[in-house]
């Protein structure tokens, strides 16, 4: 990414980047998420380019979209290194990042200076603002959280995901269960009308939720008119890899991703799409390789899709293949 990053200073190496990693234009208003118009289906997942740093670049590679954080409040560490590992046998990661970022006041800086800049290439990339809490703050308090980011960054991103299925943060997931969901969602819709620009939220759920858990989830996305759900995160199982039992033990706790995370997330996608008669948009995530896997999460009811282990595995070229075999 740094030599991407680096390339793109000069026009001539940009130019030549963007011939070579851009897909294919798709009709004006094909692909829209709630009232976004996108380029193409194909996102950058949150994770990634955590503090907004490699924008231009992800821009030059073809995404139509690209979710920054997940930002916290405060800058953090996250968790002590190593903290992420390569599952190459099963075209797989496991990480514990633990919500590392520079925090919301840099990152919003940055994209206000990114935003700036941009305005005047007129080149528009969507962007969403993943937003969390930071370790130290307590369950009880999480709500104040993600109000300081989605204030802080509201100017400055296309849509909100809320994160409260991570697995690296102690406690997170516990903030899945409905009555604070729907405090914190009705929270953040009720200051959303108070800004001067309505920007789409979505809430972002763990693959390993029990089927009561997300039936009530689909429920309460009803009841409060929730923009759509993010489906899903990394999971915290360890079903049928290829990589010994010993390997993954002395790996340790963290999020799996990638190709063991492909059917379970289908699955839910197409169990949500069903459940919710279509009317809940689903960004899909999880173990998106090429035009096939980004063609299943849709034919099971997503939107749009998003990649982050894909992207490791496949390099640069992997949105202009995925866009290659969607018409
Ligand atoms: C190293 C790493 C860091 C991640 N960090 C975040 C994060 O900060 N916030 C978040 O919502 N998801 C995070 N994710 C999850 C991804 O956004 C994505 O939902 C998940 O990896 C499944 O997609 P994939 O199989 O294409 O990787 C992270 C994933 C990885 C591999």
């Amino acid at each position: 990414m740094n030599l991407v990053q680096f390339l793109c200073k000069f026009d001539i190496t940009k130019r030549i980047l963007t011939r070579l990693f851009h897909p294919k234009t798709f009709d004006k208003g094909r692909w829209t998420l709630n009232k976004l118009q996108l380029k193409n289906p194909v996102g950058l997942a949150a994770g990634f380019d955590k503090n907004a740093i490699y924008l231009q670049s992800l821009g030059v590679l073809g995404f139509g979209f690209v979710e920054i954080g997940t930002v916290t409040p405060l800058p953090q560490n996250g968790s002590p290194q190593p903290r992420l590992f390569r599952l190459q046998k099963d075209k797989a990661l496991i990480n514990r990042m633990g919500f590392n970022n520079d925090g919301v006041e840099a990152i919003t800086e940055r994209l206000k200076n990114w935003k700036k800049k941009n305005e005047k290439q007129n080149s528009h990339l969507i962007i969403g603002g993943n937003i969390g809490k930071n370790k130290e703050t307590p369950n009880d308090l999480a709500w104040k959280d993600y109000e300081i980011c989605f204030l802080k960054l509201h100017p400055w991103v296309d849509y909100f995901v809320v994160n409260v299925s991570s697995p690296n943060t102690p406690g997170l997931r516990e903030l899945q269960g409905k009555e604070f969901l729907q405090h914190l969602l009705s929270h953040l819709k009720k200051l959303n009308e108070q800004q001067t620009l309505l920007k789409p939220i979505f809430l972002k759920i763990a693959p390993d939720l029990t089927f009561e858990q997300l039936d009530s989830i689909i429920e309460l996305a009803q009841e409060i008119k929730l923009d759509g759900l993010v489906v899903a995160n990394t999971t915290i199982a360890r079903e049928s890899l290829k990589t010994s039992a010993d390997q993954i033990q002395k790996i340790g706790l963290g999020g799996l991703s990638g190709l063991p995370l492909k059917n379970k997330n289908t699955e839910l996608v197409s169990y949500i799409f069903k459940k919710a008669n279509g009317q809940i948009p689903i960004i899909a995530s999880g173990g998106i390789f090429n035009g096939t896997d980004a063609k299943e999460k849709m034919e099971a009811g997503a939107s749009v899709i998003q990649v982050w282990t894909g992207f490791i595995y496949e390099g640069p070229s992997i949105v202009k293949n995925i866009c290659a075999t969607i018409k």
